[in-house]
């Protein structure tokens, strides 16, 4: 016997009496409720959504992320130790009332990433020094009001070569191809394909043991976000997703090793790499970046 409480079936006729099956009608819209979508997101793939004061917060954090990176730009020279950045990124910081998330996390014992030439990431400031014609990464984040947002670029220490530019090129490209993807109905792995297509059709690779990811609350949400993928794979880009995107490209092959500080993550050919990155809000109508520069701001001489 059918009890009247019953459940309504996907396929059975909407309550609501439209004709349609439910699965067509209620069921849907029930399932494009933010609340809804929120419950969803965090129990498939513990994904934190974001509501607009989280968004309005995070983009706070992701102004004086930009700033720092632009004090950064100002002082970068041929001759200067890498520490020389750490210090200056460190007490801007603390000047506007923030905190810089590498600090003592996981044990880094720095507060900003400085990764030079064959250096991918996780470069630690110090004696170092910058030559002319050499790449440098400035990898910040900062915890605002409790929030965060991460961004990096790469810059050019004096007048750059032939491959310093066209490294630099390609990861700055491959970022915005990147942004360029992120919209409603679009999947993780179109992000990761658009970047992996350009970056390997310019004979360079695409770093895989470092993925971009989900942020805002926390230094390193879900989802992980790959340089590299195939089309329409992937969780389906939903509005509130706030992640970076932060490709990692070599001159040479993508292989790396880890130094015996057990951070320093540098090419294994020896080849140069560089990185963009920005951290980005889905909007309903696509994209919006809480980190925004534009592909022709600085290191292009
Ligand atoms: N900022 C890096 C990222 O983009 C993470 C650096 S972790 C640190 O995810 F400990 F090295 F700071
Ligand atoms: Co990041
Ligand atoms: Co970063």
């Amino acid at each position: 016997m059918k009890k009247s409480k019953e459940k309504v079936g996907r396929n059975d006729p909407c309550p609501c009496g439209s004709g349609l099956k439910y699965k067509r009608c209620c069921l849907r819209k029930r399932k494009s409720d933010p609340d809804d979508l929120r419950e969803q997101y965090w129990k498939r793939y513990k994904i934190r959504l974001k509501g607009p004061e989280d968004i309005a917060a995070i983009e706070r954090a992701g102004r004086l992320v930009i700033e720092t990176l632009d004090q950064v730009a100002q002082v970068i020279r041929p001759g200067m130790e890498t520490e020389e950045i750490n210090t200056l990124v460190h007490e801007f910081t603390l000047q506007h009332g923030a905190r810089p998330a590498p600090l003592h996390y996981r044990g880094f014992p720095k507060s900003v990433c400085v990764s030079v030439n064959e250096v991918i990431c996780h470069g630690i400031p110090g004696k170092r020094v910058l030559h002319d014609g050499d790449i440098v990464n400035i990898d910040v984040t900062s915890i605002l009001d409790g929030y965060y947002a991460d961004a990096n670029k790469t810059y050019f220490v004096g007048t750059p070569g032939e491959d310093a530019r066209k490294i630099v090129r390609v990861a700055r490209e491959c970022l915005f191809r990147g942004i360029a993807k992120v919209a409603p109905g679009n999947t993780l792995g179109d992000i990761g394909w658009a970047i992996q297509e350009y970056a390997e059709g310019e004979g360079c690779s695409v770093v895989r043991e470092f993925v971009g990811h989900g942020v805002g609350f926390d230094f390193h949400e879900a989802p992980q976000i790959p340089h590299y993928g195939r089309p329409g794979e992937g969780v389906a880009l939903v509005p509130g997703m706030v992640f970076t995107i932060e490709p990692m490209i070599n001159l040479g092959g993508r292989e790396l090793r880890v130094l015996s500080d057990q951070w320093t993550a540098v090419t294994r050919d020896g080849s140069l790499s560089a990185q963009f990155e920005q951290t980005v809000l889905v909007t309903e109508e696509g994209v919006r970046s809480l980190t925004p520069y534009g592909p022709d701001s600085d290191s292009t001489p």
